[in-house]
């Protein structure tokens, strides 16, 4: 039999070591809980970084997958398949956006909104090239991506990266104001920033950008790839700060654990893309779509009203928690994507919740980051911040309220 101890050696010996994993090994999982090869059980509060949104082995998920495989799997962009017109419209009607294009993550989603405002800035005849970012932004790894990703811990190995981005800060209208001009291709924002720390961008910033973007004719890229398709409670989350979006990226929840995101666009920029611009070999087969539509059945029979009252009992839940330990500076985000920011490094916490049989990350150094399934309950919102008071408990000891 293959131990941990195994896993892990080999893994150090063969596989680029870019990750730092904790030591367990998953081969199990069912609705919210992942069980390890030794069958210890673990409450799940990150889904995979908020991509296993029906939760794991959902029935209907893996029925569809099943029933896929045996038809037909990937024929590649070459030709055409049912299920890619189909979904395209279906997040048409769900965003507003008629047109998408599918790749396989989120930072090929970004990277594709990034080549499409250059290229209607292209198809104007007056070329534009920069982008304006923010600070704590987080995008993605590929060149364009990481190149409007704020931390230099991303950046600076792989310099020079794409040029031309002015990054500001995400609480500066008059910077955000200064910063976009008529050489401005786009601004790209994350309604709530996810990797920076799970912070909501405010509503006069939204207004800010929707102002800054028509006086300059700037277009607007809206990052939903960790805040959209319902992980809120609502659809995306550009509405809820006035934005309307030019070009959304969207990823993660999407295929519910089967690698699918995309790119979507505005009429006016879709009419300036041409034959050959973009492409992908996998982006959009009939797996991914076909997982993807069981996503939205599910997201629009109900699903997305289950995560809006689910999120109210757990901010409540993480407010009473945040009342009871003063570690807890500040608690932010919106329905089922939290981050608890302490006044000390977070990882002794996931670390120590780990321990107490329940999955959470640390995002931004401070910041215990919560994004479980869509599909948790009350009750098991209950069991998770139950544990998650252990984990404080066990991580700093009597240094609580
Ligand atoms: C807002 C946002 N954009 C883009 C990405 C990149 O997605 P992926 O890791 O699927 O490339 C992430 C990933 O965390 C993200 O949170």
């Amino acid at each position: 039999m293959t131990t941990v101890t195994d896993v892990i050696a080999v893994e150090k010996e063969h596989v680029l070591q870019v990750y730092r994993r904790g030591s367990v090994v998953f081969d199990r999982g069912r609705g919210c809980r992942l069980f390890d090869t030794n069958g210890r059980s673990y409450l799940d509060l990150i889904s995979g970084v908020g991509v296993a949104s029906l939760g794991h082995a959902h029935p209907a998920l893996a029925a569809a997958i099943a029933d896929q495989a045996q038809r037909l799997v990937h024929t590649s962009n070459l030709f055409f398949h049912p299920l890619q017109g189909e979904l395209a419209s279906r997040l048409s009607a769900l965003s507003g956006l008629p047109r998408a294009f599918f790749c396989n993550s989120g930072a090929e989603a970004v990277e594709a909104t990034l080549k499409f405002a250059r290229r209607y800035w292209f198809a104007q005849g007056t070329p534009r090239s920069g982008f304006v970012a923010f600070e704590r932004s987080f995008h993605g790894r590929t060149m364009g991506a990481v190149s409007v990703t704020w931390d230099d811990h991303y950046r600076a190995p792989f310099q020079p990266l794409v040029p031309d981005v002015t990054f500001v800060p995400a609480d500066d209208v008059r910077a955000l104001t200064a910063a976009i001009t008529d050489r401005t291709a786009a601004v790209i924002v994350e309604p709530i920033q996810g990797e920076g720390g799970v912070r909501p961008i405010s509503s006069a910033m939204g207004a800010a950008i929707t102002e800054a973007c028509r006086a300059t004719g700037a277009l607007v890229i809206a990052d939903e790839v960790q805040c959209g398709l319902g992980r809120t409670g609502r659809a995306f989350c550009s509405s809820r700060i006035g934005l309307q979006p030019d070009l959304m990226a969207i990823g993660k929840s999407l295929g519910a654990g089967v690698p699918i995101a995309a790119a979507l666009f505005s009429e006016r920029v879709a009419a300036a893309a041409a034959f050959g611009d973009h492409g992908s070999t996998y982006g959009g087969n009939l797996l991914a779509c076909r997982a993807a539509l069981v996503f939205l059945d599910e997201l629009e029979g109900g699903l997305m009203g289950h995560v809006a009252r689910v999120g109210a009992h757990m901010e409540a839940q993480l407010k009473r928690l945040q009342s009871r330990h003063s570690i807890i500076r500040e608690i932010r985000g919106a329905g089922l994507m939290w981050g608890l920011d302490l006044d000390r490094p977070a990882a002794p916490v996931v670390d120590a919740a780990m321990q107490q049989g329940l999955l959470v990350n640390r995002t931004a150094d401070t910041v215990v980051r919560l994004l479980p399934p869509y599909i948790i309950t009350t009750e098991e919102v209950d069991e998770g911040i139950g544990l998650l008071e252990a984990a404080l408990a066990a991580a700093f000891g009597g240094q609580q309220r």
